[in-house]
């Protein structure tokens, strides 16, 4: 296993009862600069110590311009959320239902570095559970880069199983993704696909 040596700030910024406060709602137009800043916040907390900075930039300025999030914001198989403690915005997901292959993705999930572990990205994930549960997906699917060792536990701790792994790529940095899924209770039985299969990917950056 490749050992982590970066991710977050290990701190819990706020206390227990303040989860009861946090607010899970859709995206606005508003918000996508807000969540410009999340993902690059989030990305230098997180990944700086194995993706160098410029790559990181280039691959934001490339594939999350607001003109970019803009369309995402527009195109109906995007969901959209922002989660909220009064008027501040700590943490976003966007998902997308892939019809073609009839599977309910979680293409980003970030929380502030200030707010993680405080039940931000669990009550997210939850929200993803209930968009693809109504959308008839029997799954929500993600990718997470393997050297992001703690949401990579995280996520099998909350229910994730990694099923394949594929080249991920940002700038010119090509790191391993693990891609998993958790299955929808009460949603029909899903096809598992084999184990590994190598695809190039870019545009999710989980
Ligand atoms: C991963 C992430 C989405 C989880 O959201 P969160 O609001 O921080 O997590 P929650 O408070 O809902 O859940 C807490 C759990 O997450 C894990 N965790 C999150 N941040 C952590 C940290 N800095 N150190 C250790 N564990 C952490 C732990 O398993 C923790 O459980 P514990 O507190 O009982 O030990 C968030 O930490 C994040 O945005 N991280 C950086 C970006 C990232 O990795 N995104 C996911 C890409 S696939």
């Amino acid at each position: 296993m490749i050992q982590d040596d970066v991710c977050g700030h290990p701190s819990r910024s706020d206390s227990p009862t303040a989860r009861h406060h946090v607010k899970i709602r859709v995206w606005t137009e508003t918000d996508l600069e807000k969540v410009r800043t999340i993902f690059w916040e989030t990305w230098m907390a997180t990944y700086s110590n194995y993706i160098p900075e410029s790559d990181l930039r280039s691959f934001l300025d490339t594939h999350y311009s607001l003109q970019q999030l803009h369309e995402m914001f527009i195109n109906h198989d995007v969901y959209g959320f922002v989660a909220e403690v009064g008027d501040r915005v700590e943490g976003c997901m966007r998902c997308t239902n892939a019809r073609g292959d009839g599977r309910f993705y979680v293409n980003s999930l970030y929380v502030l570095p200030a707010y993680q572990r405080a039940g931000v990205g669990t009550q997210l994930l939850g929200e993803a559970e209930r968009q693809a549960d109504s959308c008839g997906c029997s799954a929500v699917w993600l990718g997470v880069m393997r050297k992001n060792t703690i949401a990579y536990e995280w996520y099998r701790r909350i229910g994730f199983t990694f099923v394949q792994e594929a080249p991920f790529t940002m700038g010119g940095t090509t790191v391993t993704h693990a891609i998993g899924f958790k299955p929808i209770p009460g949603q029909k039985t899903m096809r598992v696909p084999p184990p590994i299969t190598i695809a190039k990917r870019t545009g999710n950056a989980n």
